[in-house]
């Protein structure tokens, strides 16, 4: 399977097992026993959920992609695929024998599926034609070369790294964002070789736009302007404006820069670092051991090129691509966009760190829907805000603008608007926002205009003062962050005043305390204001029937159906030890919090992307790191190529059988 070309149509490729086949496998009566306890009867999922007609799909531990009975899936792209006919297509059972050691793998890797598929944005172009833009979080080098875990507990990775600086090219590649054409007849097909296709790596160049551009932070030995970046990582959710550009979003870029102790920075650049701060030894990936723009000790800027939303149109690889220093600096997870009613454009943003918070920018400018270039930069000029809750329900967004707070002053070292998208952390630090459990995405009801964020957990939650990130922070439970430790992550819901995004008040409620709701206290009541003690408590929105209910922890990505049903992807441990999948829920009407799982997905993998298609009948869903946990040499998952083949994340297309139906309903 892993030549398998991209031009033909693609096969049916996740086998759906039977209880049969379960049974038969399961030699270990932990797992089966685990397996067969989650699955409630059709009668009683149909009963709590009438807008969603499916069975709920049981917590798995296979190697396998599962969806409910009446779906399919397909793979639509996997890691190393070709997008274009001059470069082959991976070959995954070579990968063991050092396939990626090889000086010709990055320039085939620039011309392929990137890898570690995350955040996706779907652009309808037409006659059934997407173009599907993915992101490419980080690179698994245990899973790419031979010996490099063994190097790494031999406390060798760094000479691994210099001796073959080859893998840093690749690693290089892998990363950024993929664009694919894609054509929709009776199945999916990747239109190889459209000039729409096209890959975006860590080399890729770039502008820097907005308030810090020409910043004194910004400017390097190769860039003195201050205005230019070279390339993207660590892109985990996206976004896709009204205006038809995708926005890609750069997360944990700290953990790319190393040696920050061997540096001596100046002061003002060791205040921008403080809150956002590269690795003091070795970076994660050890890219400075061959390429010293990763090195801050001699770098000490380039960091701040990167932590930022990054624009780019699909449908133009001629113009720029821009990072948008107005929405901040931060670990951002996805930028999701919706237009107020007085045609301003709102973004919200998580900033995925424990104890971080909850943003939202505001456009200065109205959109023009008529005319779509009159928008091209509108995300330049705006208002930046971060989210305070209170205990009654209510909550502010409060603005961080320079010269109109008082402690966003000279007195506290912010001399500009660009010093506070800088130190935008700093920032909100001083103006009192509100320490959240790793703010992930956030998905905004067609229905109800409500905003949902997914907290997607905090094991720290309630140790006391913690030093996190440059800052001592009270680890405290909060009201909008009430269960300690929060071990499996929670939802919030916010109602912006008037349903207008662009509103500065809001009320807030808890929807969803994931974890095990056949395990600790099932709660059907939750005030705002509340704290709950015990990190196995379960709250699913008020929804009292727990034979209703799948289990779920980590929620990561979500996005809303048509009907104002939430999909909600996993990412980290579930509560049953089971694999990480996707899961969906009413939130209104009687179902209202009624978390159903709709896919699960093979070993070591988290589950991302989650988008559905304009038609909507497909949903889109990242399948990232399969196998993570093995090596190279140890595999955990040979997904989906199967046999000696090594795991490959790809993008996955779950529909109806019935070419009629919507996914649901
Ligand atoms: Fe890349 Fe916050 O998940
Ligand atoms: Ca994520
Ligand atoms: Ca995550």
């Amino acid at each position: 399977m892993g030549s398998a070309d991209s031009t033909t149509p693609i096969s049916l490729w996740y086998r759906r097992l039977s209880r049969r086949e379960l049974l038969a496998r399961g030699s270990d009566l932990a797992v089966l026993s685990a397996l067969t306890s989650g699955c409630a009867s059709l009668a009683q999922q149909e009963q709590g959920g009438a807008r969603l007609g499916f069975q709920a799909v049981t917590p798995s531990y296979e190697d396998t992609l599962i969806v409910p009975q009446g779906y399919r899936a397909d793979v639509l792209l996997r890691w190393g695929d070709r997008l274009f006919s001059d470069t082959p297509t991976l070959d995954s059972e070579a990968v063991v024998h050092g396939e990626l050691l090889k000086p010709t793998a990055a320039r085939d890797q620039t011309r392929q599926f990137g890898y570690n598929c995350d955040g996706i944005g779907i652009l309808d172009i037409g006659n059934g034609e997407l173009l599907v833009c993915v992101n490419h979080e980080y690179p698994n080098p245990e899973l790419l070369f031979p010996g490099y875990r063994a190097a790494q507990r031999a406390g060798e990775a760094s000479t691994f790294i210099r001796k073959n600086p080859q893998c840093v090219e690749f690693m290089q590649a892998t990363v950024g964002v993929s664009i694919a054409h894609f054509q929709f007849a009776t199945n999916w097909q990747l239109k190889v070789d459209s000039p729409f296709n096209r890959r975006i790596t860590a080399n890729t160049p770039m502008e820097l736009s907005g308030p810090a551009r020409g910043h004194d932070l910004l400017k390097t030995h190769e860039d003195v302007t201050g205005t230019r970046a070279n390339g993207t990582f660590y892109n985990c959710a996206a976004g896709m404006t009204p205006w038809g550009t995708y926005l890609t979003a750069e997360e944990g870029v700290d953990d790319f820069f190393g040696n920050r102790r061997a540096a001596s920075f100046t002061s003002s650049v060791e205040q921008a670092h403080n809150r956002f701060r590269p690795r003091g030894l070795e970076s994660r990936f050890r890219w400075e051991f061959a390429d010293p723009r990763f090195n801050v000790a001699l770098n000490p800027k380039e960091p701040f090129k990167f932590g930022w939303i990054v624009e780019l149109d699909p449908q133009d690889a001629l113009k720029p691509i821009k990072k948008r220093t107005a929405l901040g600096r931060f670990k951002h997870e996805g930028a999701t966009t919706v237009v107020a009613p007085n045609g301003r454009v709102v973004v919200y943003m998580g900033d995925d760190q424990a104890f971080e918070y909850l943003y939202k920018f505001v456009t200065r400018d109205v959109m023009d829907p008529e005319n779509p270039e009159s928008n091209v930069d509108l995300l330049d000029a705006g208002t930046l805000y971060v989210a305070c809750f209170s205990e009654d329900g209510s909550g502010k967004w409060v603005p961080m603008v320079w010269g109109e707070h008082t402690a966003l002053s000279l007195e506290n070292g912010f001399g500009s608007q660009g010093d506070i998208v800088l130190r935008c952390r700093e920032a909100a630090d001083l103006v009192g926002a509100t320490p959240m459990d790793r703010p992930e995405d956030i998905a905004v009801s067609p229905r109800t205009n409500k905003v949902y964020l997914s907290c997607t957990r905090n094991s720290d939650r309630g140790e006391g003062e913690v030093e996190f990130a440059g800052r001592v922070v009270d680890s405290s439970a909060n009201w909008a962050n009430p269960r300690t430790p929060n071990s499996w992550g929670h939802i919030v819901e916010l109602s912006e005043y008037g349903a207008d995004a662009s509103a500065t008040e809001f009320r807030w409620e808890i929807f969803l305390l994931a974890g095990d709701p056949e395990v600790g206290q099932f709660l059907t009541m939750l005030d705002p204001g509340s704290l709950v003690s015990d990190s196995d408590s379960t709250y699913f929105a008020g929804y009292s029937d727990t034979n209703d209910l799948s289990a779920i922890a980590s929620p990561d990505n979500l996005t809303f159906d048509d009907a104002g049903n939430l999909w909600i992807t996993t990412d980290g441990e579930q509560p049953r030890g089971n694999n990480d999948g996707c899961f969906v829920c009413p939130t209104d009407g009687v179902s209202r919090g009624a978390v159903r799982q709709f896919m699960s997905g093979p070993i070591g993998c988290e589950v991302s992307g989650c988008e559905i298609t304009p038609d909507g009948k497909s949903l889109l869903l990242s399948v990232q790191h399969p196998g993570e946990g093995g090596t190279v040499e140890t595999p955990v998952s040979s997904w989906p190529d199967g046999g000696t083949a090594a795991p490959r994340p790809s993008v996955i297309a779950v529909r109806p059988e019935d070419p009629r139906r919507k996914l649901t309903g």
